[in-house]
């Protein structure tokens, strides 16, 4: 048998792990040949391919990043995409795809499944808003990143008593701010799902400062005041399709320094938080899914994905891996809001 595996969307810290993991099991269990496809979408629709082997994936485990590449092609809105996706796996004796990635990837491999090609999806996202799984790889490792970088960022705002602003990812929910921020003791936590009242923070910056303390605030990117959407969400694109967003954490420093007449400073996280090795917890995580999307497609059961429920591995029907997208709950957030101000 042959099994084509590639990695799409936003890169991820455990990426490589699962690859390791698919080439491991794939060949030393079942004896099959594993050939990499590169660049996300783009590999199999464009035959950019090349085989892995046991010796390529020997110093991969602790490595960020994908050694195949991604991308955010989607073979649907590419003219004949599928039907070249198709072709070239003919081409290759490619029998299955493991495709690894978020909710853009799996909804692609769950139409080709319903195409006619053999899927098994594999989870991934930083930002853990994944419905169908209780975690994705690369979200302990992203709060770990901005959990140390809150703890850094403190000491030197405490220094100069100023208000430190902590922008993270997350652009529809706000896992990383919430979980950051709770461990790093932030006294106000912002997420997209709850618009804030500036009033609101003002105020529980200025108890912080009369306490002579330095105000710690995280909040994530997608977060907005009440009533900012066209302040702040303006819709623009990039060359490449991507939705701007309007830099929240530089704003709210400004509106921090306007109104309370205080220094303020903005630290936005951005893609550190997507770099270099995978935590311990992930790296499991990661290669789990691994060895468990290889049981899938060995097993023949397609159009599923591997997920995480309590400490077991599941399948799911990528069609429900895709319809949910799991936000904070407001007992969640109720739970961080007892340490504001
Ligand atoms: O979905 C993961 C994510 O890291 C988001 O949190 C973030 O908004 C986005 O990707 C950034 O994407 P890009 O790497 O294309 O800038």
């Amino acid at each position: 048998m042959r099994v084509g595996v590639l990695t799409g969307g936003g890169d991820c810290p455990g990426l490589n792990a699962v690859i390791r993991a698919v080439v491991r099991k794939g060949i030393e269990a079942h004896g099959w040949d594993v050939v990499g496809f590169r660049h996300g979408w783009r590999g199999p629709m464009e035959g950019i391919s090349r085989p892995i082997g046991l010796d390529d994936v020997e110093d991969i485990l602790t490595r960020g990043g994908t050694i195949l590449g991604s991308s955010r092609t989607n073979p649907y809105k590419v003219d004949g995409g599928v039907e070249k996706i198709k072709a070239v796996l003919a081409d290759q004796g490619v029998d299955a795809l493991i495709a690894i990635g978020g909710e853009d990837t799996l909804g692609v491999a769950k139409k080709l499944t319903d195409d006619g090609v053999g899927v098994v999806g594999v989870p991934k996202t930083i930002d853990n808003d994944l419905g169908a799984t209780d975690y994705t790889f690369g979200f302990d490792t992203a709060v770990h990143i901005a959990t140390e970088s809150i703890d850094r960022l403190r000491t030197t705002a405490e220094s100069h008593h100023r208000a430190l602003v902590v922008e993270v990812m997350g652009r529809h929910a706000g896992w990383i701010a919430l979980h950051s921020g709770l461990a790093g003791g932030a006294n106000v936590i912002l997420v997209p799902e709850r618009p804030f009242s500036v009033d609101k923070v003002v105020e529980w910056v200025t108890r912080r400062f009369e306490r002579e303390y330095a105000p710690i605030i995280v909040v994530a990117e997608g977060a907005l005041p009440e009533g900012g959407d066209e302040v702040l969400l303006t819709g623009e694109k990039d060359a490449f399709g991507h939705v701007r967003l309007g830099g929240i954490g530089t704003w709210l420093a400004d509106e921090i320094a306007n109104r309370t007449g205080k220094e303020s400073r903005a630290v936005v996280l951005g893609h550190t938080q997507r770099g270099g090795t995978p935590t311990a917890y992930d790296r499991v995580l990661a290669t789990r899914f691994g060895l468990h999307a290889v049981d899938a497609v060995a097993d023949g059961d397609f159009g599923v994905m591997v997920a995480l429920r309590g400490t077991d591995i599941v399948r799911v029907k990528l069609a429900e891996a895709t319809a949910e997208l799991k936000t904070v709950p407001v007992e969640r957030y109720a739970e961080a809001e007892v340490f504001f101000g």
